[in-house]
């Protein structure tokens, strides 16, 4: 999606469709009010009589406006003015680009980002408009028929001045990292392979500028000692990989950030088999990875002044002869020994091994993001990724980062209270916690690990897709790395 900047006035931009917001109440602004003077009052004859509704999303197409220059305006309710907040813009940006798909309109101009909210920019909500554009706009089509593709708005302009290119800049890196991470998301486990992971990220790299790719093959991986990862990769025909992806964007000698994702590309729960009902979502299992990947593509394209290392462990978790088996004792890159327990509590023994790599590196602070636990979708739901970590300014960061973007991280305490519940006879800890605070003790798990770096776990079981609406993979928290990213590179 191409976004820009139009210095006109709503009336006098020409345009396929113009989209304004109206309040409840009628009580209208910039767009709305200025439309209102140049049709003699009709927009708000139309609001007072019902024939618009004004609740959040609700859209009317008007055609052929007296005194407006624009093709067609489409008209969005934007509910209370006192409620407006940032989820209200995404919902009513949401309403008007669902309206018009299919609709054979490319372009438009959106007025939106002019209704106020409290505390906010107009560069703020011009960014936050501009992502949910391109989230609505977004269709999987990868494995549809080509008539099944439907025409959606794919350049979008906003009301304003040059103050807002810096925004819309970010909004278009960002968008296509989000983009990037839907897509990987929701291509099917038959095709995103954990060789598919390590081609996509080695195109990726040749792509970008100062960017680096390497895979590390089943063969270097056991030369590591990755023993949690191949453990996991065992039962599958698929090979395992980590994917390194680099990017330099500073100093050769600045430490860089290293962001870690799960790339369990289908997680059937191994041995421990997973019931059959909605097991396909378990393709999603690789969420992570692809947002660490899609903020990665967003790094580069903004040409952030920081180094940048993105490590992707990709592997599929299958039942087979050769599986791994409750029981079993792993030993980590770490040298630590790992009972397994629950054959599905696979992705912090991939995860494990990976950030461990990632010492290597110095980094000034490690981030992983995995769909890691159900205890984090019971805990958050999908509102809210799960943050953990025992440093308080990074996780600080997160979640102003998260709020920033209103891809939002909520923190759970990581406290040393919950590490005996890993203790096992037979190894160094076991894998699983028990039924208590699962997507904490998931986190101390990882927290084993991590001792030489600052680094944070991002649960996003909850956040990372949304099977119930059919939207699929969310791209979170592709929006807030990047503004993490964005911040630390200063
Ligand atoms: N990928 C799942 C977590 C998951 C489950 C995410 C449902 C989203 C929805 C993970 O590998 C898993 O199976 N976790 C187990 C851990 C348990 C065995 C300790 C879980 O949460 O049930
Ligand atoms: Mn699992
Ligand atoms: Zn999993």
């Amino acid at each position: 999606m191409k976004f820009s900047v139009v210095e006109q006035s709503a009336i006098e931009v020409a345009t396929p469709c113009l989209i304004i917001g109206v309040h409840e109440q009628a009580r209208l602004r910039g767009a709305a009010a200025a439309v209102n003077k140049a049709s003699g009052g009709r927009l708000l004859k139309m609001l007072k009589s019902g024939d618009i509704a004004t609740q959040v999303g609700k859209t009317f197409l008007w055609t052929e406006v007296p005194g407006v220059k624009a093709d067609r305006v489409l008209v969005v309710g934007c509910g209370k003015a006192e409620d407006f907040g940032a989820s209200a813009l995404q919902a009513a940006t949401a309403g008007a680009i669902a309206f018009l798909a299919g609709r054979n309109v490319r372009a438009v101009v959106c007025a939106l980002p002019e209704l106020t909210i409290t505390g906010q920019t107009a560069s703020w909500r011009t960014r936050l408009c501009a992502l949910a554009c391109a989230f609505g706009a977004y269709r999987y089509t990868a494995t549809k028929a080509r008539s099944a593709r439907r025409s959606a708005v794919s350049r979008v302009s906003f009301l304003g001045d040059k103050t807002l290119r810096k925004p819309l800049r970010e909004a278009a890196a960002m968008a296509s990292g989000i983009e990037r991470a839907r897509e990987l998301g929701n291509l099917p486990p038959n095709i995103c392979t954990p060789s598919y992971i390590a081609q996509e990220c080695r195109s990726l790299a040749e792509k970008l500028p100062n960017c680096k790719s390497r895979v590390l093959s089943r063969k270097e991986l056991e030369n590591l000692g990755m023993g949690c990862l191949l453990g996991v990769s065992q039962g599958s025909a698929h090979p395992p990989k980590l994917v390194v992806l680099t990017y330099q964007g500073a100093a050769k000698s600045a430490a860089p950030v290293v962001l870690v994702g799960k790339g369990i590309t289908f997680d059937t729960g191994g041995i421990s088999l997973k019931p059959g009902k909605g097991m396909d979502e378990m393709k999603y299992d690789m969420c992570g990875a692809a947002s660490v990947i899609g903020a990665f593509a967003a790094c580069a394209a903004l040409k952030l002044k920081i180094n940048l290392v993105t490590l992707v462990p990709a592997v599929e978790n299958m039942p087979d002869g050769k599986s791994y088996r409750p029981g079993d004792v792993l030993t980590s890159m770490s040298g630590q020994t790992v009972e397994v327990l629950n054959t599905d509590a696979e992705g912090r023994l991939i995860l494990c091994d990976a950030l461990t790599y990632a010492e290597r590196y110095k980094p000034q602070a490690v981030v992983d993001v995995a769909t890691l636990t159900g205890a984090c979708v019971i805990a958050l739901g999908k509102h809210a990724s799960g943050l953990m970590t025992p440093h308080d300014k990074l996780a600080n960061e997160l979640v102003e980062a998260g709020e920033d973007t209103h891809d939002r991280a909520w923190r759970l305490p990581l406290w040393d209270d919950y590490q005996p519940q890993l203790d096992t006879p037979y190894a160094d800890m076991q894998n699983i916690g028990g039924p208590s605070a699962g997507a904490i003790t998931a986190g101390c798990f990882l927290s084993r690990f991590t001792k030489a770096f600052d680094w944070a776990h991002l649960d996003i079981a909850g956040s990372g897709w949304d099977g119930g609406t059919k939207n699929g993979a969310s791209g979170r928290p592709v929006a807030l790395l990047t503004q993490f990213l964005i911040n630390r590179a200063g």
